[in-house]
C-alpha cells in the first residue's frame, strides 16, 4: 500500500509516503522559531503547521516520485501532543482524505516512536522490552506481540528529554536541550559532579527527573567554579545512568533476549554507547537511525499501513486526544 503519513504533534511539521513498510519520503521542518523563546510556544507551533504542511506534503509526493492518485490512505498522528498542534494536522489530513477520497487513520504518535524500530527492523522479534525516551515521555514497556503492551515503568514528573530541554535552559544553551547537551557534554568530565539519581532502590523501576533539575538549579544558583562542559556532562550522565540502569532491570525481570530504544532521546550517542557497553554481548539492541529517532512522519505512515493492511481505520470525525496514553 501507498500511504502518507502526517505529523504535527509538537514542534515538527512532518510528511511521508511509505510504501509496503519502506520509505519513499520523508520530510520534516523542525520549528526554528521556538528557540527564541527557550521552548516550544503552543500557538506558534499551530500556526507554522498551518504554513508548512501544505508544502511538505506536496514535497513528500515529489520525492516519493509518485502521483497524488497513487495515494491509499492516509496516517496522522490524533495523540498525545499539543491540542492546537494536533488539531492542524488532523484537520488538514481529514481534507485531503475526503479530496482523494481514500480511507484515514488517527495514529498514537508513542505507538509510533515504537514502531520507528520496526520499520528500521523489519525483522524484529516479540516479546521485547522498549525504552521509550521522548520530549514528554519516560516509559519502559514490555511487548509480548503486536499491539500487546505491558507498562513496567514511568516517570513520576518530567521525562527524560525535559531534563535535557530544562537543563539547557537553565544553562542558557537553548532550545531543544537534547542535542546541544550532547555536544558539549563530549568536550566534558561527567564525574565532575554527582548529581542525584532518584528512585535508584532494588527492582523500582520508575523514574524521576525533577530533583535533578533543581540540583542543577542551585548550583548554577551557587556560582560555584565548575566548567560549563563538566556541569553538563555530569548532568547528561546522571539522566542515562538511570535510564541504562532501569533498562537493564527490565530486561532482567523479563527476560527477554532483545531490547529497542524509542523516541527523541534515542538520538543520543552516549546513551547508545552506555547501553551496548551494558547489554549488546548479552541481547540484541535497536535503535532507529536518528531521524527517525526524533519526530517524523515516516513512523506514521509506517503505522498507519500496518493498521489499514488489517482494515483498521478512523471515522471522519475522529478527534484529537491531546493525552493519549498507550494503553
Ligand atoms: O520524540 P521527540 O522528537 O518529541 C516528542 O515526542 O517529545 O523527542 C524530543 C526530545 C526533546 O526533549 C529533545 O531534547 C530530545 O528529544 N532529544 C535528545 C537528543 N535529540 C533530541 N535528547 C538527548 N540527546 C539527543 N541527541
Ligand atoms: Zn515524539
Amino acid at each position: 500500500m501507498i500511504i502518507l503519513g502526517i505529523e504535527s504533534s509538537c514542534d515538527e511539521s512532518a510528511a511521508s509516503i511509505c510504501k509496503d513498510g519502506k520509505i519513499l519520503s520523508n520530510v520534516v521542518s523542525s520549528q526554528k522559531i521556538h528557540n527564541n523563546y527557550g521552548g516550544v510556544v503552543p500557538e506558534i507551533a499551530s500556526r507554522e503547521h498551518d504554513r508548512l504542511l501544505n508544502h511538505l506534503v506536496v514535497k513528500s509526493i515529489n520525492e516519493a516520485n509518485i502521483s497524488l492518485n497513487n495515494i491509499e490512505g492516509i496516517g496522522v498522528t490524533k495523540g498525545p501532543g499539543l491540542a492546537g498542534a494536533l488539531l492542524t494536522g488532523v484537520s488538514f489530513a481529514k481534507g485531503f482524505s475526503q479530496s482523494i477520497n481514500v480511507p484515514i487513520i488517527g495514529i498514537n504518535h508513542l505507538e509510533a516512536h515504537i514502531y520507528a524500530n520496526f520499520l528500521a527492523y523489519p525483522k524484529l522479534e516479540y516479546p521485547l522490552v522498549c525504552l521509550l525516551v521522548s520530549g514528554g515521555h519516560t516509559q519502559i514497556w514490555y511487548i509480548k506481540n503486536i499491539f500487546d503492551y505491558e507498562l513496567l515503568g514511568d516517570t513520576r514528573d518530567d521525562a527524560a528529554g525535559e531534563a535535557f530541554d530544562k537543563g539547557s535552559r537553565i544553562l542558557g544553551l537553548g532550545y531543544p536541550g537534547g542535542p546541544v547537551i550532547e555536544k558539549i557534554a563530549n568536550k566534558g568530565n561527567s564525574d565532575a559532579i554527582n548529581f542525584p539519581r532518584a528512585l535508584m532502590e532494588k527492582d523500582n523501576l520508575e523514574f524521576s527527573f525533577s530533583g535533578l533539575k533543581t540540583s542543577l538549579l542551585y548550583l548554577v544558583k551557587k556560582e560555584q567554579l565548575f566548567d560549563v562542559e563538566d556541569i553538563v556532562a555530569s548532568y547528561q550522565k546522571a539522566i542515562l545512568d538511570v535510564l541504562v540502569t532501569k533498562l537493564l532491570r527490565a530486561i532482567n525481570i523479563k527476560k527477554v533476549n532483545t531490547c529497542i530504544i524509542a523516541g527523541g532521546v534515542a538520538a543520543n550517542k552516549c546513551l547508545r554507547r552506555m547501553v551496548n557497553d551494558k547489554l549488546n554481548n548479552r541481547i540484541n539492541v535497536y535503535y532507529p537511525d536518528i531521524n527517525l529517532c526524533t519526530d517524523n512522519a515516516a513512523m506514521i505512515a509506517f503505522l498507519a499501513e500496518i493498521y489499514l493492511m488489517k482494515g483498521i481505520r478512523s471515522s471522519i470525525d475522529f478527534e484529537v486526544v491531546p493525552n493519549l496514553k498507550l494503553k
